[in-house]
């Protein structure tokens, strides 16, 4: 869809920023100038400036700056279109968007078309469906107690037994192309050449994205004779990609927001009756157990996980992979834990929201909930079980990237088994070790060889994925950086400079909770380490270099051309890994060299231990 420039001119005149901004956050009259608190980064003290006159925005402590579309898009998440369109209905503007003529022009919004279609006709369904089904999906929902504005609101809807409901309700309207719809997965070509209905005579759950957009179903099966599992979910198609989704957070974002709080379950039927209940912070990674991805999206948005996931084994496995997730991404989480055999949506409705409520207040850290998980095992008796249980929570500890989270941890399991500090410690030096090296093992990145990054090797120049290090410190998110600072190995960099600059930045980090390379780079006096730094600063630089490097490219040129700066971290610190084994093993038959080596390598290591 195309917005006439004339209706934007109108949307702008409309929508006064600081009003807008009001909606959104507290703000404050100074003087001329308004103050908020900052939306876009945890904010104590109100540091979002916004100019009235200018009708603009800007942060001073993250940069986040734009005018009023961009803070209604960046706030929602949402495209250009779609802020111009809350904003023009917010001002009561008429926008004539032709709703009953889709946008076909692409793939991609044609599978978005497709699944917004059979969303309607699935929810059509439930209200018009005849016989007896129409009788056993009514009893089936009365026992589950969803009620209808809550079945709307998620449009929850029903697709029949038949075997082509669906593709004869396409054909009928005649809009797409059965290709089409085949790669949105609603439809099914056997071998035989027969299409068919992928749901029959199940609970349709639609999909939506973070903006409201329906990109997959999850339909929960309904009939005894049905051979299918309990769930089925779409296939991952160019719009579904089920480890970046979460099932219910475009309902739970302001929710999120507001409380600060995040509570992650495991159904569709979780989020929904919790939802019901007035808990609207809730989401589930359906379909797939909690990925990395996920957890980035949740860190958008709040820092703090609470996970609910059934108490039965699969739950509780389920958990503690959660766990290494969540802290890994440098979250903070605590886990709530139901009695047997409940799970959020039976225990809310049976036991109520208030009872519900006091198992929500009553969560546990991770140290509790492991150590009740030993306890009801009755495996904390003997000295062997103990060791076996600190391990255990070591292992999660090491994956925390702030140092003193990691410490206050650490003292909190001293003090409660009775153990020293230092010996924890240690553990927990080893496990950091053996946590980086899993990390760098599992993942698989497609890494240049050998020769393609000798040939930029020119004196002192700083090679790609030391140029790739500074970039990220100098625009990385906090999770990037944090990320970097977890797994940063000073043996990495080769060039005097850049090791230099990266400590200095890495300081800077780790004091202030921030980088800001205006105010550090007056802290060099080395004119070739402000050079660099200016140039990695500026936004001319694309990791270009990287490019020429032969390095593999996919990363700098994601959907939106917005860089993942922390799977840059950990792209950039594969190919160092590398590069050092690369670099071992070259050497390994020149005495002279690797002497030199070994000598390097202990002047890095005692720069670091200085540190
Ligand atoms: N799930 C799935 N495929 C299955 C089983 C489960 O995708 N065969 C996913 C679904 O997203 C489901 C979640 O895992 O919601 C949790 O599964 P489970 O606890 O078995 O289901 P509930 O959500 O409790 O569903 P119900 O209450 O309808 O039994
Ligand atoms: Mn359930």
């Amino acid at each position: 869809m195309i917005i006439p420039q004339e209706k934007i001119d109108e949307i702008v005149q409309a929508s006064d920023i600081v009003d807008v901004i009001s909606s959104y956050t507290q703000v404050k009259r100074r003087g001329k100038a308004f103050l908020a608190l900052c939306p876009f980064h945890p904010d104590k003290n109100p540091s979002l400036n916004i100019s009235q006159q200018k009708q603009v925005y800007h942060c001073f402590a993250c940069g986040a700056s734009g005018n009023v579309f961009t803070f209604v898009m960046e706030y929602d998440k949402i495209t250009f279109v779609e802020a111009a369109t809350k904003l023009a209905f917010r001002a009561g503007i008429e926008l004539n968007i032709r709703s009953s003529a889709p946008d076909v022009t692409n793939e991609i919004s044609r599978l978005f078309e497709i699944n917004k279609m059979a969303a309607r006709f699935f929810y059509d369904k439930l209200q018009t469906v005849a016989g007896y089904e129409k009788d056993f999906v009514n009893d089936y929902l009365k026992k589950r107690e969803i009620k209808n504005d809550i079945l709307r609101k998620f449009g929850v809807g029903y697709a029949e037994k038949g075997w082509d409901a669906l593709l004869n309700h396409f054909r009928e309207e005649n809009i797409f192309s059965e290709e089409d719809i085949e790669k949105s997965g609603l439809i099914i070509t056997n071998e035989k050449g027969k299409t068919y209905d992928r749901f029959r005579g199940r609970l349709m759950f639609p999909i939506f994205s973070e903006n409201d957009k329906v990109v997959g179903f999850g339909g929960r099966k309904l009939f005894d004779d049905d051979p299918g599992g309990k769930y089925i979910n779409s296939p991952e198609t160019r719009i579904y990609n089920k480890s970046r989704i979460l099932y219910g957070l475009n309902f739970a974002r302001e929710s999120i927001r507001a409380n600060e709080y995040v509570l992650l379950v495991e159904g569709y039927f979780d989020v929904i009756s919790l939802y019901q209940a007035g808990i609207h912070n809730v989401v589930a990674s359906s379909g797939t157990a909690l990925t990395t991805e996920q957890v980035q999206l949740i860190s958008r948005y709040t820092k703090n996980v609470v996970m609910l996931y059934d108490a039965d084994l699969a739950g509780i496995k389920a958990t503690r992979r959660g766990i290494e997730l969540v802290l890994e991404a440098g979250l903070d989480l605590s886990v709530v834990t139901l009695p047997e055999g409940e799970d959020p949506d039976s225990m809310v409705r049976t036991k109520g929201k208030e009872e519900f409520e006091v198992h929500l207040n009553n969560r546990k850290s991770i140290i509790e909930f492991i150590s009740e998980l030993y306890n009801k095992e009755n495996k904390l008796s003997t000295v062997q079980e103990k060791t076996e249980f600190v391990k255990e929570i070591i292992g999660y500890i090491s994956r925390i990237p702030d140092k003193i989270k990691r410490a206050f941890f650490i003292k909190e399991i001293a003090g409660k088994y009775g153990l020293y500090e230092s010996d924890l410690r240690d553990e927990l030096e080893k496990a950091v070790k053996v946590f980086r090296k899993e990390y760098f093992t599992k993942s698989s990145v497609v890494l240049p060889d050998k020769k393609t990054y000798k040939k930029q090797d020119k004196k002192n120049e700083p090679n790609a994925g030391e140029f790739d290090a500074l970039k990220i410190l100098v625009s990385g998110d906090h999770i990037a950086i944090e990320k970097f600072e977890r797994l940063f190995n000073y043996e990495y960099i080769e060039n005097k400079i850049v090791l230099e600059i990266i400590q200095v930045l890495l300081d800077e980090y780790m004091n202030f909770g921030k980088i800001e390379v205006n105010k550090v780079i007056n802290n060099f006096e080395n004119s070739d380490a402000k050079k660099l730094l200016g140039m990695v600063s500026t936004s001319k630089y694309e990791a270009s270099k990287a490019e020429n490097a032969g390095r593999d490219t996919l990363l700098f040129k994601t959907e939106n051309t917005k860089i993942d700066y922390s799977k840059m971290v950990d792209e950039v610190f594969h190919w160092f890994e590398k590069r050092m084994r690369d670099r071992d093993t070259e050497t390994e038959n020149d005495p002279e060299k690797r002497l030199q080596l070994i000598i390097n390598k202990k002047r890095l290591t005692n720069q670091k231990m200085k540190k």
